[in-house]
């Protein structure tokens, strides 16, 4: 069976949202897909979106036969899941269109993730169906270290979603928090995060543990245009830290196996 194949929405809510989606306001959460496989509608300002976040050791992992040129292998078909490592993992949370959101583990499963992911290890962050759009592979731990922050941004033609795409970071930040430079991506060293004795003062537990920013482009089903995108790419590191204080912390239960049975 594929991720996320049970069908936990009986007849009767499923009413419920027919019902909703007729008297159908602006200003709330009208988008009644809470599974990251499942087709979506188009959305508009304030429609939560759910999204799955999948992890798995290298990035190679998520290609076929290893060939990265070849499609990237989808969570939400059983085919391709099969095909994953058995110690991929996946999470779900749901940001809401046009509110700078975060993904973000307790600390018990990320402290199991970097236990069990000794070297690196990789995520993609996916949702909808035929197609699922995929976001590229990104690594989020290596051997010798903790990458904190990955910018995602959920592209959107009216309102359909188009893209999930990663904000690429020049590591301009790194050097101000003694954090190496990989892939693009500041990384704290594994040193500083294990070991009170060698913590300098400027690594936080934020910094050890990831969080990834979610923003919006594009523009929702009443043509309204989405800015968050615009808006983070265009303030700078002083600014970006007054918004995640201002981010109401939900942080994600924890991790599921992937079912890879069928
Ligand atoms: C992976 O590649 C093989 C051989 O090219 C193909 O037969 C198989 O269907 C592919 N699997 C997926 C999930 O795309
Ligand atoms: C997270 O868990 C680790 C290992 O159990 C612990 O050392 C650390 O203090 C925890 N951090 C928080 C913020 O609870
Ligand atoms: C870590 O590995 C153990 C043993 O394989 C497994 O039971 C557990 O669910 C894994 N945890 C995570 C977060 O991957
Ligand atoms: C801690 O970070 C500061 C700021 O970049 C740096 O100057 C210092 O060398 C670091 N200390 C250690 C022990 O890494």
């Amino acid at each position: 069976m594929p991720l996320f194949s049970s069908c936990k929405m009986s007849m009767v809510s499923i009413l419920i949202l027919l019902v909703l989606s007729a008297k159908r306001s602006r200003g709330a959460d009208d988008n009644g897909v809470y599974n990251p496989c499942v087709t979506l509608g188009r959305l508009k300002m304030k429609d939560g979106i759910s999204l799955g976040v999948g992890m798995v050791n290298g990035i190679s992992s998520w290609y076929n036969n290893s060939d990265v040129n070849s499609n990237l292998l989808s969570p939400c078909s059983s085919q391709s899941a099969a095909q994953l490592p058995l110690a991929a993992r996946t999470s779900v949370f749901r940001p809401v269109i046009e509110q700078i959101g975060q993904f973000e583990l307790d600390n018990a499963s990320y402290v199991e993730l970097r236990r069990n992911f000794t070297g690196d290890a990789s995520l993609v962050v996916f949702a909808g169906r035929n197609p699922t759009v995929i976001s590229k592979p990104r690594f989020f731990l290596y051997a010798d270290g903790r990458v904190p922050e990955l910018t995602l941004d959920i592209h959107f033609e009216e309102g359909k979603l188009i893209h999930l795409i990663w904000k690429e970071d020049d590591c301009a930040a790194c050097y101000a928090k003694n954090q190496l430079c990989r892939d693009g991506s500041c990384v704290t060293r594994e040193t500083d995060c294990q070991s009170a004795d060698t913590t300098n003062s400027t690594i936080t537990d934020y910094n050890c543990r990831l969080m990834i920013i979610i923003t919006f482009s594009g523009v929702d089903r009443y043509s309204q245009l989405l800015t968050t995108w615009y808006q983070i790419t265009h303030i700078n590191r002083y600014s970006m830290a007054s918004i995640f204080n201002a981010l109401e912390r939900q942080i994600q239960e924890g991790l599921e196996r992937l079912d890879r049975s069928g």
